[in-house]
């Protein structure tokens, strides 16, 4: 095990840098706890709100959570909301990983599920929370998947959804990802796997992605 570490670390430097939810001992109850701080702004199932100024991470790959949140913490990506929760007395490594695994494993629903009589209306109104759609933003459908599925599918996903550091753009808030992918074409927010496909992007062409994005989970 410790010879594996050691070569992983050999083979791939810039990844050890970043908390590894792998090969971490989950603790979901330290999870459930730490979601109440975060509950907040990003809602108690992950679900994000004010119409996208707080992201959707219910859902999103537990290593992205986490390279993020270690992010915020090095200020390597900046939020004036975040980095009070991200500092390094509010959220210890630990934290960092449980919470992310939380999220990561938190899953929304796209539609309401069918309730039997029985079904109490605290239960439903609970179920109604989970329920998450994105709104559908208007524009050349056509056009943004035609780009997606032809410069961002191969990391993002067929499906949008991500995996690994990738994270999921189907189901996030079109207001959410238009401010990020600004963020990057302005260098306020870097990547360099990212920013080869970001910076050629029109504006056109970034309303036509938010377009099909808003209802590709359709
Ligand atoms: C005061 C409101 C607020 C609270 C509380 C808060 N956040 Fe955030 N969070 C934000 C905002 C705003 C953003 C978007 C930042 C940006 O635009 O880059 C964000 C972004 C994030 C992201 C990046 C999502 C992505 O798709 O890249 C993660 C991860 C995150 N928050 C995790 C947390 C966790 C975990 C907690 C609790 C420990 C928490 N946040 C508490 C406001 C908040
Ligand atoms: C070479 C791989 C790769 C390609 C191709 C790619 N991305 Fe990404 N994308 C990433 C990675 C990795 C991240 C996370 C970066 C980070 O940690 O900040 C990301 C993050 C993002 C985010 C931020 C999401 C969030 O939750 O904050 C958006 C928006 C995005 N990508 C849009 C796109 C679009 C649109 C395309 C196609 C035009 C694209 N990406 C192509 C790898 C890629």
């Amino acid at each position: 095990m410790v010879v594996m570490v050691f070569f992983a670390m050999v083979a791939n430097p810039t990844q050890a840098e970043y908390p590894n939810p792998k090969t971490h001992d989950y603790d979901p109850d330290n999870g459930e706890e730490i979601n109440e701080l975060c509950a907040g702004c990003h809602g108690e199932y992950g679900q994000g709100g004010g119409d996208g100024e707080y992201p959707r991470l219910a859902g999103l790959p537990a290593k992205y959570l986490a390279k993020q949140l270690h992010q915020f913490k090095i200020q390597e990506r900046n939020s004036v909301a975040m980095s009070m929760y991200a500092t390094d007395r509010e959220i210890s490594a630990t934290d960092l990983l449980d919470i992310s695994i939380y999220l990561a494993e938190l899953k929304l629903l796209t539609i309401m599920p069918d309730f039997t009589p029985e079904t109490s209306s605290l239960e439903k109104l609970q179920t109604a929370r989970q329920v998450f759609n994105v709104a559908r933003f208007d524009g050349d459908v056509e056009k943004g998947q035609e780009i997606f599925s032809t410069q961002c599918t191969k990391c993002h996903g067929k499906d949008g959804l991500g995996r690994g550091s990738t994270p999921q753009l189907v189901g996030q808030y079109t207001e959410y990802l238009r401010v990020q992918i600004g963020d990057y074409q302005s260098g306020k927010r870097t990547n360099k796997r990212m920013d080869k496909y970001i910076m050629p992007l029109t504006a056109k062409d970034i309303e036509a992605l938010l377009a099909y994005l808003s209802v590709a989970d359709d």
